[in-house]
Protein backbone atom coordinates (compact mmCIF):
# COMPACT_ATOMS: atom_id res chain seq x y z
CA UNK A 1 0.00 0.00 0.00
CA UNK A 2 2.77 2.93 0.86
CA UNK A 3 4.31 1.64 -2.60
CA UNK A 4 1.19 2.50 -4.42
CA UNK A 5 1.02 5.49 -2.48
CA UNK A 6 4.46 7.04 -3.37
CA UNK A 7 3.69 5.91 -6.90
CA UNK A 8 0.70 7.60 -7.34
CA UNK A 9 2.90 10.56 -5.81
CA UNK A 10 5.58 10.50 -7.87
CA UNK A 11 3.53 10.54 -10.46
CA UNK A 12 1.25 13.58 -9.53
CA UNK A 13 4.17 15.69 -9.08
CA UNK A 14 6.79 14.46 -11.74
CA UNK A 15 6.67 17.96 -13.75
CA UNK A 16 7.80 19.90 -10.32
CA UNK A 17 11.45 20.61 -10.66
CA UNK A 18 13.08 20.80 -7.27
CA UNK A 19 13.22 19.27 -3.80
CA UNK A 20 9.94 17.38 -4.25
CA UNK A 21 11.61 14.08 -4.72
CA UNK A 22 12.70 14.76 -1.14
CA UNK A 23 9.32 15.81 0.42
CA UNK A 24 7.92 12.90 -0.99
CA UNK A 25 10.25 10.49 0.44
CA UNK A 26 10.30 12.41 4.06
CA UNK A 27 6.49 12.54 4.01
CA UNK A 28 5.93 9.53 3.72
CA UNK A 29 7.61 8.21 6.82
CA UNK A 30 4.07 9.89 8.06
CA UNK A 31 1.65 7.40 6.76
CA UNK A 32 1.65 5.18 9.73
CA UNK A 33 1.25 8.52 12.31
CA UNK A 34 -1.43 9.62 9.86
CA UNK A 35 -3.39 5.98 9.17
CA UNK A 36 -3.59 5.65 13.33
CA UNK A 37 -3.74 9.28 14.42
CA UNK A 38 -6.61 10.58 12.13
CA UNK A 39 -10.30 10.44 10.85
CA UNK A 40 -11.01 9.58 7.38
CA UNK A 41 -13.04 12.55 5.10
CA UNK A 42 -11.64 15.41 7.57
CA UNK A 43 -11.83 19.26 6.66
CA UNK A 44 -8.31 20.18 6.28
CA UNK A 45 -6.30 23.46 5.87
CA UNK A 46 -2.82 23.48 5.33
CA UNK A 47 -0.87 26.19 6.40
CA UNK A 48 2.89 26.92 4.58
CA UNK A 49 1.35 24.14 2.60
CA UNK A 50 4.03 24.32 0.20
CA UNK A 51 3.04 22.22 -3.03
CA UNK A 52 1.07 20.22 -0.66
CA UNK A 53 2.91 17.29 -0.89
CA UNK A 54 1.50 16.39 2.72
CA UNK A 55 -1.86 17.02 2.58
CA UNK A 56 -1.82 15.04 -1.20
CA UNK A 57 -0.92 11.71 1.74
CA UNK A 58 -4.26 12.79 3.73
CA UNK A 59 -6.18 12.62 0.86
CA UNK A 60 -4.82 9.42 -0.67
CA UNK A 61 -5.25 7.20 3.04
CA UNK A 62 -9.02 8.90 2.52
CA UNK A 63 -8.26 10.88 5.69
CA UNK A 64 -9.60 14.06 3.84
CA UNK A 65 -12.10 14.99 1.33
CA UNK A 66 -12.27 18.55 1.43
CA UNK A 67 -8.56 19.99 1.15
CA UNK A 68 -7.75 23.94 1.14
CA UNK A 69 -4.04 24.54 0.93
CA UNK A 70 -2.61 28.29 1.67
CA UNK A 71 1.08 29.53 0.71
CA UNK A 72 2.30 32.68 -0.05
CA UNK A 73 4.34 31.12 -2.74
CA UNK A 74 2.42 31.90 -5.62
CA UNK A 75 4.94 28.77 -7.97
CA UNK A 76 3.79 26.81 -5.70
CA UNK A 77 0.11 27.02 -5.60
CA UNK A 78 -0.02 27.32 -8.98
CA UNK A 79 1.69 24.34 -9.11
CA UNK A 80 -1.30 22.42 -7.24
CA UNK A 81 -4.01 24.18 -9.70
CA UNK A 82 -2.03 23.26 -12.94
CA UNK A 83 -1.41 19.36 -12.04
CA UNK A 84 -5.03 19.36 -11.35
CA UNK A 85 -4.39 17.87 -7.67
CA UNK A 86 -7.32 16.86 -5.07
CA UNK A 87 -6.64 20.10 -3.14
CA UNK A 88 -7.80 23.95 -3.45
CA UNK A 89 -5.02 26.13 -3.47
CA UNK A 90 -5.12 29.38 -2.07
CA UNK A 91 -2.13 32.03 -2.52
CA UNK A 92 -2.16 34.10 0.81
CA UNK A 93 -0.68 35.12 4.23
CA UNK A 94 -1.87 33.06 6.61
CA UNK A 95 -2.30 36.54 9.02
CA UNK A 96 -5.04 37.74 6.40
CA UNK A 97 -6.62 34.58 6.15
CA UNK A 98 -10.23 34.27 6.30
CA UNK A 99 -12.96 31.49 5.67
CA UNK A 100 -16.52 30.72 6.17
CA UNK A 101 -15.75 27.36 6.96
CA UNK A 102 -14.42 25.41 10.00
CA UNK A 103 -11.60 22.89 9.86
CA UNK A 104 -11.44 19.14 11.36
CA UNK A 105 -7.72 19.42 10.77
CA UNK A 106 -5.17 22.06 10.48
CA UNK A 107 -1.80 21.42 9.40
CA UNK A 108 1.48 22.83 10.01
CA UNK A 109 4.48 21.14 8.20
CA UNK A 110 7.40 22.83 8.78
CA UNK A 111 6.20 26.01 8.94
CA UNK A 112 6.35 27.38 12.20
CA UNK A 113 9.71 27.60 12.35
CA UNK A 114 10.27 30.17 9.98
CA UNK A 115 7.95 32.27 11.95
CA UNK A 116 9.18 34.99 14.86
CA UNK A 117 7.04 34.02 18.40
CA UNK A 118 5.16 37.17 17.95
CA UNK A 119 3.88 35.71 14.15
CA UNK A 120 3.26 32.20 15.88
CA UNK A 121 1.27 33.63 18.25
CA UNK A 122 -1.08 35.39 15.58
CA UNK A 123 -1.17 32.45 13.83
CA UNK A 124 -2.28 30.14 16.36
CA UNK A 125 -5.13 32.39 17.89
CA UNK A 126 -6.25 33.00 13.79
CA UNK A 127 -6.29 29.16 13.76
CA UNK A 128 -8.42 28.54 16.78
CA UNK A 129 -11.06 30.44 15.28
CA UNK A 130 -11.04 28.21 12.46
CA UNK A 131 -10.94 24.95 14.20
CA UNK A 132 -13.93 23.21 14.38
CA UNK A 133 -15.63 21.49 17.89
CA UNK A 134 -13.26 18.41 18.04
CA UNK A 135 -10.93 19.69 15.53
CA UNK A 136 -7.30 19.39 15.81
CA UNK A 137 -3.85 21.22 15.11
CA UNK A 138 -1.57 18.68 13.93
CA UNK A 139 2.19 20.09 14.12
CA UNK A 140 5.59 18.90 12.29
CA UNK A 141 8.74 20.40 13.81
CA UNK A 142 12.36 20.17 14.28
CA UNK A 143 13.89 19.41 17.50
CA UNK A 144 16.33 21.89 18.15
CA UNK A 145 17.71 19.26 20.92
CA UNK A 146 18.38 16.72 18.08
CA UNK A 147 21.67 17.22 16.10
CA UNK A 148 20.64 16.01 13.28
CA UNK A 149 17.72 17.69 12.76
CA UNK A 150 18.79 21.00 13.39
CA UNK A 151 22.38 20.99 11.12
CA UNK A 152 20.15 19.46 8.45
CA UNK A 153 17.21 21.50 8.41
CA UNK A 154 19.72 25.02 8.90
CA UNK A 155 21.82 23.98 6.10
CA UNK A 156 18.99 23.47 3.79
CA UNK A 157 16.83 26.23 5.28
CA UNK A 158 19.75 29.29 4.94
CA UNK A 159 20.24 28.22 1.54
CA UNK A 160 16.26 27.54 0.58
CA UNK A 161 14.88 30.55 2.76
CA UNK A 162 17.73 33.26 3.45
CA UNK A 163 15.40 36.21 4.27
CA UNK A 164 13.60 34.06 7.26
CA UNK A 165 14.97 34.26 10.62
CA UNK A 166 14.77 30.24 12.03
CA UNK A 167 13.30 29.93 15.02
CA UNK A 168 13.99 26.35 15.97
CA UNK A 169 12.44 24.84 19.60
CA UNK A 170 12.72 21.82 21.27
CA UNK A 171 9.49 19.73 22.81
CA UNK A 172 8.82 21.84 25.26
CA UNK A 173 9.02 25.03 24.04
CA UNK A 174 6.55 24.28 21.28
CA UNK A 175 4.28 22.97 23.65
CA UNK A 176 4.89 25.66 25.70
CA UNK A 177 3.94 28.31 23.16
CA UNK A 178 0.80 26.13 22.09
CA UNK A 179 -0.25 26.01 25.93
CA UNK A 180 -0.25 29.87 25.99
CA UNK A 181 -2.54 30.04 23.48
CA UNK A 182 -4.91 27.69 24.84
CA UNK A 183 -4.23 24.43 22.84
CA UNK A 184 -2.75 20.92 24.86
CA UNK A 185 -1.19 18.10 23.95
CA UNK A 186 -3.10 15.22 23.05
CA UNK A 187 -0.20 13.14 21.52
CA UNK A 188 3.51 13.17 20.48
CA UNK A 189 5.50 11.38 18.84
CA UNK A 190 8.70 11.49 17.62
CA UNK A 191 10.02 8.67 14.43
CA UNK A 192 13.90 7.79 13.63
CA UNK A 193 14.63 7.71 9.81
CA UNK A 194 17.68 8.29 7.70
CA UNK A 195 16.38 11.57 6.02
CA UNK A 196 16.96 14.08 9.39
CA UNK A 197 13.97 16.40 8.57
CA UNK A 198 10.93 17.51 10.66
CA UNK A 199 10.45 14.34 13.02
CA UNK A 200 8.58 15.88 15.56
CA UNK A 201 4.67 15.16 15.46
CA UNK A 202 2.46 16.35 18.03
CA UNK A 203 -1.19 16.85 17.89
CA UNK A 204 -3.06 19.67 19.57
CA UNK A 205 -6.55 20.40 20.85
CA UNK A 206 -8.02 23.21 21.87
CA UNK A 207 -9.17 24.18 25.65
CA UNK A 208 -12.68 24.29 25.87
C1 LIG B 1 9.58 24.99 4.63
S1 LIG B 1 8.19 25.29 3.62
C2 LIG B 1 7.14 23.94 4.07
C3 LIG B 1 6.22 23.59 2.95
C4 LIG B 1 5.30 22.39 3.19
N1 LIG B 1 4.56 22.47 4.42
C5 LIG B 1 6.08 21.15 3.07
O1 LIG B 1 6.44 20.56 4.09
O2 LIG B 1 6.39 20.75 1.93
C6 LIG B 1 7.39 26.68 4.38
C7 LIG B 1 6.30 27.25 3.47
O3 LIG B 1 5.58 28.26 4.18
C8 LIG B 1 5.24 29.29 3.26
N2 LIG B 1 4.93 30.50 4.05
C9 LIG B 1 5.80 31.27 4.75
N3 LIG B 1 5.15 32.24 5.41
C10 LIG B 1 3.84 32.08 5.13
C11 LIG B 1 2.65 32.77 5.55
N4 LIG B 1 2.72 33.83 6.37
N5 LIG B 1 1.46 32.33 5.10
C12 LIG B 1 1.38 31.26 4.26
N6 LIG B 1 2.48 30.56 3.85
C13 LIG B 1 3.67 30.97 4.27
C14 LIG B 1 6.46 29.40 2.36
O4 LIG B 1 6.16 30.01 1.13
C15 LIG B 1 6.86 27.93 2.22
O5 LIG B 1 6.26 27.33 1.08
Amino acid sequence: MYREIKKKMYKSYKKFKGLVYIKIKTSTYDIPFIQENFKSNSIILDVGSGEGVLSFIFFLLGKGKNITCIDTDSNKISFIRESKLPMIGICNNILDFTSKHKYDLIILNDFLHHKTDEDITKIIKILGDYLAPNGVIYLKEFDKNDFYDYFYTFLWDSFLYPEDKLNFKNKSQWIEIFNKNKFELRYFKKYTSLWPASRSQFIFNKNV
